[in-house]
């Protein structure tokens, strides 16, 4: 029985292979990351289980590959993977969504505030001027008080109701926009969900944490960022393609609204001419949300007892079909 890991984040697998010696199986890594998907089947060729990171897993790969039972997505969204498809090959797909609730929720924080106390102006006149010997907070105008500004969070699921918490603690007033929370949902986190238009046009700051799908994709685009107020501010630690970028890049330059944190893009890494490299008021991270010593330990764990749910027959924590 043969486990296949198409692509890795971590230093090694080594771990893993100690966590499954002696379970009869044989166990390899590859990096196919950025493979072609004729280098990506020759090698998943005859896994019953790939455990996947970034590689798609695309409907004419799927039927390639007929050993495979078992696609263990690493991470939290899976829009790499074509689920219809997988599931039409009665090939069942999971997933762990909960890994990285809080240090996706952090980073989304800590965006929004490094946006909202303009971080990139500090830096500039802060970090090199006070090591200069000069003392200047005049690039920095006008900040406004974080706590009792207006907060927007689309999409409200695990991170985006950890976001909501996170804010209140900061003394933000939270204003949420997600179709599908249910009654229930809405009642245990003491909101009510408004329209999109709604949220966008009076949040003094907007952070975004739907999945991606045909309905989220380019969600906000150049309509939904003019109806975002000037001062306003927006944060994307969910999937790049949810924000149209070139409106974003627009918006930002053309000073619609006051900037934005983004941590995902739609191409990973993004482009050397990509649109919001060089927008002053952009602070960009590298898909990095997820990431805690933490984190990356409880992954490893997670996807060993699923493998091993499945070497007893049981189903997976977290089954997408
Ligand atoms: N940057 C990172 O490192 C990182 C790490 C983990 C997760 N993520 C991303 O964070 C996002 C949220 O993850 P999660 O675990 O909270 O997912 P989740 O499935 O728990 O929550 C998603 C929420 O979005 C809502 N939603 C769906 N369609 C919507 C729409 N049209 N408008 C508004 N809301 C809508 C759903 O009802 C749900 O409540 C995902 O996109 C995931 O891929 C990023």
């Amino acid at each position: 029985m043969k486990i296949i890991v198409s692509d890795y984040i971590e230093p090694d697998l080594r771990w893993e292979q100690e966590q499954l010696a002696g379970a009869g199986v044989e166990f390899q890594g590859c990096q196919l990351k950025g493979a072609t998907e004729d280098e990506v089947h020759a090698r998943l060729a005859g896994a019953e289980v790939v455990i996947v990171n970034m590689v798609k897993m695309t409907r004419s790969l799927l039927k390639r590959l007929p050993s495979c039972r078992l696609i263990i997505r690493h991470g939290v969204g899976y829009d790499n993977i074509d689920l219809a498809a997988a599931t039409e090959c009665g090939i069942r797909v999971c997933y762990v969504p909960d890994y990285c609730r809080e240090e996706v929720a952090e980073q989304a924080m800590m965006l929004l505030l490094l946006c909202r106390r303009r971080f990139t102006r500090q830096l500039e006149s802060f970090e090199d001027s006070v090591r200069q010997g000069q003392w200047d907070f005049s690039k920095v105008i006008p900040v406004r008080r974080f706590s009792g500004s207006r907060a927007g969070i689309v999409g409200c699921g695990r991170i985006g109701s950890i976001v909501v918490q996170m804010l209140r603690g900061f003394g933000a007033e939270v204003m949420v926009h997600d179709p599908y929370l249910s009654e229930r949902r809405q009642a245990e986190l003491g909101l009510q969900t408004i329209p999109l238009e709604e949220l966008l046009s009076t949040a003094d700051m907007v952070t975004i944490h739907p999945s991606l799908t045909t309905e989220t994709k380019y969600m906000i685009g150049e309509r939904e960022l003019r109806m975002m107020q000037p001062h306003a501010i927006i944060v994307n630690t969910a999937r790049g393609a949810i924000v149209n970028a070139e409106a974003l890049a627009r918006a930002c330059r053309e000073k619609w609204i006051a900037g934005a944190g983004i941590d995902v893009f739609e191409s990973e890494p993004p482009a050397e001419t990509f649109v919001l490299r060089g927008v002053d008021n952009v602070i960009l991270t590298p898909h990095l949300a997820w990431y805690s010593e933490d984190a990356g330990w409880s992954i490893r764990e997670k996807i060993i007892e699923d493998i091993r749910r499945y070497l007893d027959g049981r189903p997976p924590r977290f089954p997408l079909n």
